[in-house]
């Protein structure tokens, strides 16, 4: 699978907020757009993809399958029903967006589900977000770690979700970093603000940079033009190993999502 290492999340984007984020990304050079069910806003990144004059073969989907699709007998027609909404055939990623709740829908099902999906050409690739070390290896068990293309979860400088990242990495599973920037508050840091003014770029750009030296893909989002152009920037900036080990110092566990769904940590 190739994923466009930087891409453009949609989480909370409504609307023409939703439309003009993703065009405007599209316009910059943004060539991965990540969206899900549950942020409602599928039908509006399909209506920004198409009136792009972008390829359709030029820019990678993701979609996430909300908790309440994800039975056997769910997964193909709530997949079609994104499609719909993108105005696709296809997307690039299907991703079970979270864990089921509970283990009400056993991750098997789902995940067998998911790959015949993929199979049938719902979607080129298949992969989990918000998964725990545990539930990879459920995940790993049910269809093989070959055809688990990512896991997406949180991580940033403040959650830099270590063991998640090292069993993927063991596993050839890729890491999306979703929250790259913390939601901001990478912003108010010091340390990352003195090394962005050593390099004459944003605090939002040595994040990113330092998240995607780490081989990790990243998604950040932005309702502002100047701030989608300049993250797309920082695949050009170079940290040096200093900079790198000051990022990796400011991990303190701070976990942003965490829903009262969520699987344990
Ligand atoms: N799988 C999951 O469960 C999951 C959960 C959460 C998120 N995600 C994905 O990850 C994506 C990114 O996460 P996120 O959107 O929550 O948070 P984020 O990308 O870490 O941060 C977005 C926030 O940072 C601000 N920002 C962005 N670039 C900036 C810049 N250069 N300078 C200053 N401020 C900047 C934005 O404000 P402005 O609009 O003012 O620029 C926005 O408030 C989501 O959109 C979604 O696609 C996935």
């Amino acid at each position: 699978m190739y994923m466009p290492q930087l891409g453009l999340g949609t989480f909370r984007l409504q609307g023409q907020q939703a439309i003009d984020s993703v065009s405007t990304g599209l316009e910059l050079g943004y060539r991965h757009i990540d969206t899900a069910q549950i942020y409602g806003n599928e039908e509006e990144v399909g209506s920004a993809l198409a009136a792009s004059n972008v390829a359709r073969d030029e820019v990678f989907v993701t979609t996430k399958l909300w908790t309440a699709n994800l039975a056997g007998d769910a997964v193909a027609p709530s997949l079609k029903e994104s499609l719909r909404k993108l105005r696709l055939e296809q997307v690039d990623l299907a991703l079970v967006h979270w864990p089921s709740p509970g283990s009400a829908v056993p991750l098997r099902e789902t995940m067998e589900a998911l790959l015949a999906a993929r199979d049938a050409g719902l979607s080129a690739a298949i992969g989990i977000s918000n998964f725990p070390v545990g539930l990879m290896r459920e995940a790993i068990d049910a269809v093989g770690a070959q055809n688990i293309a990512t896991n997406q979860v949180e991580l940033h400088p403040y959650l830099q979700n270590r063991e998640v990242a090292a069993f993927a990495h063991q596993m050839g599973i890729h890491v999306t970093a979703y929250m790259p920037l913390a939601y901001g508050k990478v912003m108010e840091d010091a340390v990352i603000g003195r090394i962005a003014a050593r390099h004459g770029a944003t605090a939002a750009q040595v994040t990113l940079a330092w998240l995607l030296a780490k081989g990790y893909a990243v998604i950040p989002s932005s309702t502002k033009r100047a701030n989608l152009a300049s993250n797309l920037a920082a695949s050009r900036l170079q940290l040096d190993a200093d900079d790198i080990a000051a990022l990796d110092a400011l991990d303190r566990g701070e976990r942003l999502v965490n829903p009262e769904f969520a699987p344990l940590w």
